[in-house]
Formats: C-alpha cells, structure tokens, sequence
C-alpha cells in the first residue's frame, strides 16, 4: 500500500512525507511548487511536479503507482489576507481543486482522503475551546474555500463511498528537530516565523496587531501545534480509514492557548536575542481567541501530541531559521 501526498513540498506536506518516509511508508509526493519547495521533500519519496486540478495529470499518477489505496489533501492556498483580496483564487485552486481529485479518485477507486482542513472554518467562536460541533461560519474567503471542500468530500462520501476525515488544525509552529526542513512563506505572515526573522536579523521588528483584544494581556490568543505532531495524526487518520471507520473531522491542537506577547517573551528566552518589537493596529480578521478541544482526536484517533511545550516548539523552528535564514535558498 502507498499513500499520496498532496502538496507534500509545503510546509506541513514536507513533514508529513519526512514522518511517513520515516516508518517505512511508500510515499508518492504531487506537488504544483507554486509555494512549495522541491528541498523540503524528502529523497525517498516519489516526486511528480503538476496540479492537482490537471485531472490527465493525476490520472497518470495513479495508474503509474497502483498501490495508492489513500490520499493526503494539503494542496491549498491558505492566506487569509490573500483570500480577501483574491477570493476567486482561492475558491478555483482550493474549491474546485477538490472537485477534480475527487472525479479523478472516484473514477480510479481510491476512496480514502484525509484533508487539512482548519480553525478558520469556524470563524469567530461562540466559545472556548472550540468543538468540532460548534458552528462553522467562516469570516473569510479561506476558511470559506476549506468548508466547502469539507462539504464537498460529505456529499461524495454519500454519493460515492469515498470517505474522508477533515482534520482542522490551528495554529501551525516548529520544524523537524534537526533543523533540515522548516516553514518557509514567501511573502511571509506567521507571527512565529516572523518573530525568528527579526531575531536572526532577516527583518527589523515585530509588529504586533492590536493589544486590545478581550484577553488577559489584550494580544490575540493562539494554540500552536507543531507540524510532527500534525504529521502523526494524518498517519493515524489514514490507519482509522483503512480499518473501516466512517467519515468524521477532528480538531488538530495543543488545547492551550498563548498570546502573542507570550509567543515573543518565550523566544526571547530561547534565542536570547532582544527581538525588537512594536504596538501597530489589529489586523482586519483576528478572532480574540482561537483554542482547540482536541480530545476527539485523543480519544478516538489515539493521537498523543509530543510537543506540549512552547519553548521546544520554538526551539525546533529557531534552529530552522538560524540556519536557514533565506529559507530552502540556503540549503
Ligand atoms: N501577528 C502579529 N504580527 C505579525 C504576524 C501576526 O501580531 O507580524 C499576530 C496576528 O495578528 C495573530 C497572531 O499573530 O493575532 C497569529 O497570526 P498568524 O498569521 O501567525 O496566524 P493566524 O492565527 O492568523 O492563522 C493561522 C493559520 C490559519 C488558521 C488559523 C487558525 O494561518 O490558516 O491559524 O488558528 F486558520
């Protein structure tokens, strides 16, 4: 059996591949480049560069590597501010995108998908930590392109057997231990990226959004999670698919929220550099808090997250971008 990996040369993609290829798995990567990197993709793993969306493309793929019995779905766009500005791109790529593949896997047999979805299908929470329950209402173009594609993938669960688990993620932080592969955006907008740009000296200051939020300190509140721990719970989902199990979504976080006043304290203290930064107006968007309940995925999935701790999140992507200051340019 092979898994395909979509997107596998992003940032979560390329750590997922890495966990994969790391357990033995034959792993088969489909990835555009138009964000991702060809460096993050780790050797062992079958490269084919093309869209997802060129159906004679994906078609050959699968017939090429019979053993694909599942897909893994992270070939999206996911800038939020982008998404205001160009909606129509993200609804083509990320919406109609899916559409494709799933004509394409319908037509082939594979029926099997697990899909990053997101926290920003929920839009601004009635309460906290967020259920995979509570309502969804999107407050951009983005969480609105994920939500669709989570509808999308219910109705032709019904309609073809093709069952899928939507795996909503929150706020994504932290490299592979070793330093090899890490987050590298162009333009970048993650405040933790951004954080080490300025502590490697790649970027001035820090800019944060608005310091009058309802929350303790009045900065935005986030729960991060880091890409391995993501990468395991793609692995276990993939596992609960092949043994049968129904359609369902999860929520991918540590539970515990930090603000981004204390993303900028704790790496200070990791990298020991002053990090300058200063007060700049709320960006249009920001929910006050974002927290995942993930005891679904504990409970159900068996997912056991390694990395609790901020510090050593932080810790794995400094050494990142310590050493990769201008990215995968650098390796
Ligand atoms: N921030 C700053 N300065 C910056 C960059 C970000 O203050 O230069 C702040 C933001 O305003 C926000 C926090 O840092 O308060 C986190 O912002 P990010 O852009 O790092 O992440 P978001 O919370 O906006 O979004 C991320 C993913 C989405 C996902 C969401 C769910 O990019 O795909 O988490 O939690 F939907």
């Amino acid at each position: 059996m092979a898994i395909l990996v979509l997107g596998g040369a992003g940032y979560i993609g390329s750590h997922t591949v890495d966990r994969l290829v790391d357990r033995g798995v034959d792993v088969v990567v489909v990835d555009s480049l138009v964000t991702g990197h060809r460096a993050a993709v780790n050797s062992k793993a079958k490269f084919y560069q093309g869209d997802i969306a060129d159906q004679p493309f994906m078609r050959d793929v699968f017939k090429e590597n019979p053993a694909i019995d599942a897909v893994i779905h992270f070939a999206a766009f996911s800038l939020v501010a982008e998404s205001m500005k160009k909606p129509l791109k993200y609804f083509d790529n990320n919406t109609s995108g899916m559409i494709k593949l799933l004509e394409v896997m319908n037509e082939v047999g594979v029926k099997k998908i697990v899909f990053s979805s997101t926290a920003a299908t929920y839009g601004i929470p009635e309460q906290v930590p967020i259920k995979e329950s509570d309502p969804q209402q999107p407050i951009n173009p983005y969480g609105e392109s994920k939500l669709m594609m989570e509808k999308i993938m219910r109705w032709s669960d019904q309609a073809y057997g093709i069952k899928f688990i939507a795996l909503r993620y929150f706020n994504v932080a932290g490299a592979k231990p070793d330093g090899s592969i890490g987050e590298d955006h162009n333009p970048e907008t993650h405040l933790l990226p951004i954080v080490l740009q300025v502590a490697a000296g790649t970027r001035e200051k820090l800019q944060i959004f608005g310091d009058d939020y309802d929350t303790p300190d009045g900065t935005n509140v986030r729960d991060y999670v880091h890409p391995f721990d993501l990468a395991d719970a793609h692995i276990l989902a993939v596992d609960y698919l092949r043994q049968g199990h129904d359609s369902t979504a999860f929520n991918l976080g540590s539970s515990t929220g930090f603000s981004n006043m204390e993303i900028l304290k704790a790496a200070r203290e990791v990298t020991g550099k002053p990090i300058p930064a200063e007060l700049a107006p709320r960006r249009p968007g920001d929910p006050d808090t974002l927290i995942a309940a993930s005891d679904k995925a504990r409970k159900v999935l068996g997912w056991k997250p390694q990395f609790d701790d901020i510090h050593k999140i932080i810790e794995t992507a400094w050494k990142w971008h310590a050493t990769h200051p201008n990215g995968y340019q650098d390796r």
